[in-house]
């Protein structure tokens, strides 16, 4: 063989070597997922993405990563469970307006005025009924990790100053797609109206709906003072979030990279929680701030008395037992 061919030959051997190894692991594509939410990168969605994202790379070496979509990019929140169940969509963080479309047990802390405070619905859902419900995800086409957090829901809107339940009569309020949401408003004699987010400032701004009810977190977020004047602090309902990945993502993950994406999942819910603490006070001022007339209290005993056709509904569905287990967790 002359000298040229066999430098050649050597040059081949090299290249097929460096592919090789290219192609295994020492320079293993790392998988990629797209992470969708409603919200912007600046809100308590962001927040949990950031700290799941870099979490999850720190513990994978990089084998994993996240790619952010937020702002609906993805599509509504709807769109988004979809595209888990299909394998479109990897991770998501959603709320449970959407969620018990898909797994209906969920609903059950949508029920108004359940939760006493944020620490009883931190413990009941950090806590075996909230692992559990956890669970319930699998049979639905989901892995559910963790629960992250809105924060108390709160009224919005641009008729008049809501002080009570008699204020509500005929508004038509912007409701998440939720059949407990739906059956709370109507009960309490408003005019619900289930609306995916995406369309809600569009609604709000041709004043097809006069109001809607979401927490400070994403009232801050959304800036909703530049389209409602009024801003009524019900805490009707506590929302959490819900830490999803698509099962066809999980499907591809070696074990050490499940346990990164679980654990990086309690960090990302910890970081919406804290987020949302933060952000709670700060955002009323900044609605004041910004013209919103605020209503500081209502009186939730009232509303409750108001809501109970609903509650025997709530009881049916989701058993009061359940209900009172609930209730009774210190
Ligand atoms: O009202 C909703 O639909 C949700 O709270 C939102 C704003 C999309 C955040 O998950």
């Amino acid at each position: 063989m002359s000298v040229s061919r066999r430098t050649f030959s050597a040059a081949s051997a090299l290249c097929a070597a460096t592919l090789t190894l290219a192609s295994g692991t020492a320079f293993a594509q790392a998988k990629e997922a797209k992470i969708g939410y409603a919200l912007a990168v600046n809100s308590h969605y962001g927040a949990a993405a950031q700290a799941w994202a870099d979490s999850v790379e720190k513990a994978t070496g990089g084998s994993v990563k996240f790619k952010q979509f937020a702002s609906s990019a993805l599509g509504g929140e709807r769109e988004l469970v979809e595209g888990l169940q299909l394998g479109t969509v990897e991770i998501a963080i959603v709320s449970t307006g959407a969620l018990s479309n898909f797994v209906p047990d969920v609903g059950v802390v949508d029920i108004p005025f359940l939760f006493r405070d944020t620490q009883h619905a931190r413990h009941v859902l950090d806590g075996a009924f909230g692992q559990e419900l956890l669970a319930k995800f699998q049979k639905r086409g989901l892995v559910a990790l963790a629960w992250g957090e809105q924060g108390f829901r709160h009224l919005t809107n641009n008729k008049h100053a809501v002080k009570g339940v008699a204020d509500l009569k005929g508004l038509k309020i912007r409701v998440t797609e939720n059949p407990v949401h739906i059956t709370a408003f109507r009960t309490l004699g408003a005019a619900p109206t289930p609306m995916s987010w995406p369309e809600v400032i569009g609604a709000l701004q041709q004043g097809t709906i006069d109001g809607q009810e979401n927490p400070v977190s994403v009232l801050a977020s959304a800036k909703l003072w530049q389209v409602q004047k009024h801003l009524t602090l019900t805490s009707h309902v506590y929302a959490p979030v819900a830490l999803l990945v698509s099962p066809a993502f999980w499907g591809k993950l070696s074990e050490g990279e499940k346990a990164a994406l679980t654990e990086g999942a309690k960090k990302g819910a910890l970081a919406s929680r804290a987020f949302v603490d933060a952000v709670e006070k700060k955002g009323v001022e900044e609605a004041r701030a910004n013209g919103m007339q605020v209503v500081d209290k209502v009186d939730q005993a009232a509303f409750r008395a108001a809501l109970e056709p609903a509650y025997k509904e709530y009881a049916k569905k989701f058993g009061q037992k359940t209900l009172d287990a609930i209730t009774a967790t210190k």
